[in-house]
């Protein structure tokens, strides 16, 4: 009975120092464990005493064992406890705090530019069409647009021709593709001088009523200044249908400039000349400042251009225009040469 007592004695002072798991693991083995456990030994010994004795020290025996039990499990939960916290506190993820800032790009101001009027237009009820390939044939830049070759009117557009060579290379290709030459056999190859190539090009699949805007990269063999470039993004317009009217034109055109601009600006069109419009004009807009720009040209689709696309003579009406997204972009944003605009430098990109 007396070791009994001495045994409780020290496993609970043990018990109490004791800070780590491990600890309590070996203390564990140390008083209970079955081959070695001092209680164990104890508890070993009862059945060579006498019967009276053995029925008080196995009691005795068994409730220390329940309470070295007890204790022990306390004291695990508490460890498991700290541990929890520990991971808690150290893993813990603080989903207020603010994300590290990432490099992020953005859209090129002509990009800007072409969304926005691309939004305008389609408000209108205009479907935004692919902008067509910028390598096109003679035939959709020029001839099917009532420019044929030896018209002088083709000098209004000077342009970057492909080799003849690289012409017949097209050809092939296409012809290998299973596609059937271009109309004109013998193509020549050029890049585009204007979006109005997609013209013929759409109305040849598509039948009116149409209504389309296309931009897309156009390309200028002349020398550059402040207000050219060899290369430009033009936004192309068709409407056909019966009784189309110069009215539709010059609505369509406010409107897009009031929204691109302002509702204060206005529009005016001048009487001038392009071989796939009769009447054709140039169009200028009155800022808000009261200056008059020339904006685009413009007019009443030519019957020839329509009886090109395959279209009934006579049966349909339409109008078009060309706009030039830089000068519109500078304009917006009050760029002084147009030729930042390619120039690669992100100094100047970043602004936007
Ligand atoms: N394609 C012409 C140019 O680049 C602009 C133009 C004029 C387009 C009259 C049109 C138009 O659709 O009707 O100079």
């Amino acid at each position: 009975m007396e070791s009994i007592n001495a045994l409780r004695k020290s496993a609970l002072r043990r018990l109490r120092s004791i800070k780590h798991k491990e600890e309590l693991r070996s203390f564990e083995v140390e008083f209970l464990g079955r081959k070695k456990g001092k209680l164990t030994a104890v508890l070993r010994r009862l059945g060579s005493l006498p019967h009276r004795e053995r029925m008080s020290i196995g009691q005795e025996a068994n409730t220390l064992r329940l309470e070295l039990l007890e204790e022990i499990n306390k004291k695990k939960n508490i460890f498991a406890e700290h541990a929890m916290q520990e991971i808690l506190s150290k893993e813990a993820v603080d989903i207020t705090f603010p994300p590290p800032k990432r490099p992020r790009g953005h859209l090129h101001p002509l990009t800007h530019i072409r969304l926005e009027a691309e939004e305008i237009f389609s408000s209108m009820g205009f479907s935004v069409i692919p902008g067509g390939p910028e390598v096109e044939t003679e035939y959709y830049n020029f001839d099917a647009l009532n420019i044929p070759s030896d018209h002088p009117a083709r000098d209004l557009w000077d342009t970057f021709w492909i080799s003849s060579r690289s012409s017949k290379v097209i050809d092939q290709k296409r012809k290998a593709r299973g596609r059937s030459a271009f109309r004109v056999p013998t193509s020549k190859v050029l890049l585009r001088t204007h979006t109005s190539s997609v013209q013929v090009r759409h109305m040849e699949s598509h039948q009116p009523p149409i209504r389309i805007i296309a931009s897309g990269k156009t390309f200028r063999y002349e020398a550059t200044d402040a207000k050219h470039d060899t290369e430009f993004i033009q936004l192309e317009c068709l409407f056909v249908d019966k009784n189309v009217s110069v009215a539709h034109l010059k609505h369509t055109l406010s409107a897009f400039f009031q929204k691109m601009f302002s509702p204060k600006v206005a529009i005016r069109l001048r009487p001038s000349y392009f071989p796939f419009v009769e009447p054709g004009f140039e169009v200028d807009m009155r800022t808000a400042e009261g200056e008059w720009l020339e904006m685009l040209g413009a007019g009443m689709v030519h019957q020839q251009v329509l009886k090109n696309a395959g279209y009934i003579p006579g049966h349909w009406k339409g109008f078009a225009f060309g706009v030039g997204l830089d000068r519109i972009a500078m304009m917006k944003y009050k760029i002084p040469d147009v030729r930042l605009f390619r120039c690669g430098d992100v100094r100047f990109l970043r602004q936007f």
